[in-house]
């Protein structure tokens, strides 16, 4: 069915017809039984699936990433679609516009995305509101950020910030450091700052309800700095690490040069052989010492279970979904219990 829709929703801007979509599936839920009929046909559910991962229980090991529900305006309604968790964000303290438009190109030829979105988001206050009301049930991992105009220098009030008030709606914690659209974030992935960065909200994070922290990392990272990350992660005794985000890397792609060329991070197929990379050399020089949660260019069930191989426990898709339909969910699931069995 995606298949005949696919071509008429990429006649339109990204950005718009993501926002289109979201509106569609919303008014969908409002409707009597189409819930419960999404669920039906895109959910799948076995034993083998439910996972323990950092001390939350897992339905199954497939979750929507980071940007898709940046506000967490629809984190109910895309768990329709079969995820076992949904990670809302990147929220920063203030709501801020990010970047002009547009800011989202489709390289359909290399079936990825370029985006140089800038964490436009309502702030973390607004989404707070919207979890309020959250059911038990679905997992969801609070994504955070700084503001654009916040120096790096002070930087970890915003993290501490929007930590303190997402606490007690969300069940992990996500900071990001590796988005390529704020300038200089990713200067908070070097060894000192991103150590007093982490050790700062491991403080906050005390108590008998602490939550999982995991930090978020560039695939552009040298084995050297990938080498720091396992030492910062088991020093700061963090719960783990997502790998990756977008990469700015735009080698070898096919598309159109007007398109290539554009400022963005770069999501999808060609940044899948990079993530999962990123992934084996972690798990490898940690001895699979912390989780990870590989991401990036999962399109298809053999792309999701080559990430688990190279030591993720969990994944996550975006690029893929908008690629491959909401039916990518339930064939990979099938595709993960089969090899389990
Ligand atoms: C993202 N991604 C992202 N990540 C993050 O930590 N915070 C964010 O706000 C966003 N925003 C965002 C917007 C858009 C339009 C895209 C395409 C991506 C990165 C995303 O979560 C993921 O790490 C990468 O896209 C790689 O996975 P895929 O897309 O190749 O499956």
């Amino acid at each position: 069915m995606y298949r005949f829709i696919k071509p008429i929703f990429f006649l339109f801007d990204p950005e718009k017809i993501h926002h289109f979509v979201v509106g569609l599936l919303k008014f969908a839920h409002k409707i009597p039984g189409n819930k419960q009929t999404l669920k039906a046909v895109y959910s799948y559910q076995h034993a083998s699936l439910e996972k323990e991962v950092f001390g939350l229980k897992f339905p199954n090991p497939v979750g929507l990433a980071a940007g898709f529900d940046k506000d967490a305006k629809f984190y109910k309604e895309i768990a329709s679609f079969g995820f076992g968790f949904v990670e809302i964000g990147t929220l920063t303290p203030k709501p801020q516009d990010g970047n002009p438009k547009p800011r989202m190109f489709r390289l359909k030829t290399d079936e990825a995305l370029i985006n140089r979105m800038g964490f436009n988001n309502e702030g973390v206050d607004a989404a707070v509101e919207r979890l309020k009301d959250r059911k038990p049930g679905l997992i969801i991992g609070g994504n955070i950020g700084k503001n654009k105009n916040t120096p790096n220098e002070e930087a970890i009030h915003d993290y501490v910030y929007c930590f303190r008030k997402l606490y007690p709606y969300v069940d992990y914690f996500v900071v990001n450091v590796s988005s390529p659209n704020t300038p200089d974030l990713r200067q908070l992935q070097e060894k000192e700052p991103l150590k007093i960065l982490l050790n700062t909200l491991m403080a906050e994070n005390t108590g008998q309800s602490s939550k999982p922290i995991l930090l978020k990392i560039a695939p552009d990272l040298s084995n050297e700095q990938l080498d720091d990350i396992v030492e910062i992660v088991v020093e700061t005794n963090i719960a783990g690490v997502i790998a990756t985000n977008t990469t700015i890397d735009k080698r070898d792609l096919k598309s159109d040069k007007t398109l290539t060329q554009q400022t963005g991070g770069l999501s999808g197929k060609p940044l899948r052989a990079r993530s999962t990379d990123v992934i084996r050399y972690l798990h490898t020089k940690s001895n699979g010492n912390f989780p990870i949660i590989g991401v990036g260019g999962i399109h298809s069930p053999a792309d999701a279970v080559e990430k688990l191989e190279a030591g993720a426990s969990l994944v996550q898709v975006y690029t893929g979904f908008i690629y491959e339909g909401p039916g990518l969910v339930k064939r990979i699931l099938k595709a993960i219990a089969l090899s389990t069995r």
